[in-house]
């Protein structure tokens, strides 16, 4: 059986004064994806690696991590299209709790920030919000959204300043603002035309590059400036 190096930057806070890294080497079959080489190590050499995951086919997000210098998620990639020697390291931007554990409570502060959430005051109607495809369409992009971070923790902007919101709740502003049945549009732009809204963003396309879904992130934060910019959606 082939094997990888497998390159783990370590950080136990509780004893480490520094993160470092660790090589392991891990034997893999074909279709063997990162995360079960992380599982291998954690399972057979060291049952001590943190290491965040749930659902291991690419749903829940919680296994995304910088991956050969790519944010992607562990269950997604395997371990035979990404060469012999692989580095995980964990989400940039993030406080490391362990290993390759972060906080995430950062990121969902922002993202609560932007209220994502159904708002209509209307009464309840007696059967369902009727909605066109074409009215669909306008945000079913950002539906796809699994909120595992990787956007906003490969962003430059988000590193270099904690303020800025950050792509990826820009794109769950955006599948609401433009959301027929939605009446809090106004309330989300206003919130998005702040100093740490989207304006913070400057193209850079890593967010686009970095996300799973194939959500085109930096188009949707353009389209939330755009609605900005006019006055409204
Ligand atoms: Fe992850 Fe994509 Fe959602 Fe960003 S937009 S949190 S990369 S799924
Ligand atoms: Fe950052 Fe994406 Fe904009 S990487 S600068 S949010 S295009
Ligand atoms: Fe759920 Fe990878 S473990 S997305």
């Amino acid at each position: 059986m082939p094997t990888a190096k497998i390159r783990v930057k370590r950080f136990n806070p509780e004893k480490d004064r520094k993160p470092y890294w660790a090589d392991y080497e891990v034997p893999y079959e074909p279709f063997d994806r990162v995360l079960d080489a992380l599982h291998y190590i954690k399972w057979n050499v060291d049952g001590t690696l943190a290491v965040r995951r749930s659902c291991a086919h690419g749903i829940c997000g919680s296994d995304a991590l910088l991956i050969n210098g790519v944010n992607r998620l562990a269950c997604k990639i395997l371990v035979k299209d990404i060469g012999t020697t692989i580095s995980v390291e964990p989400l940039r931007g993030l406080p490391v709790i362990k290993d390759l554990v972060v906080n995430m409570e950062p990121f969902f502060d922002k993202y609560k920030q932007v209220k994502p959430w159904l708002i209509n005051d209307d009464p309840t109607p007696e059967k369902e919000r009727p909605q066109s495809p074409e009215q669909r369409e306008l945000f079913d992009d950002g539906t796809k959204c699994i909120l595992c971070a990787a956007c906003t923790t490969s962003c430059p902007v988000y590193w270099t300043t904690g303020e800025y919101i950050g792509p990826a709740a820009i794109v769950n502003a955006h599948r609401f603002i433009f959301d027929s049945r939605d009446q809090g549009g106004q309330e989300r732009l206003a919130i998005l035309a702040e100093k740490s809204g989207a304006f913070r963003c400057r193209t850079v396309f890593n967010c686009t590059d970095a996300c799973p879904q194939g959500i085109e992130v930096t188009k949707r934060v353009q389209e939330v400036k755009r609605a900005i910019t006019v006055g409204g959606i």
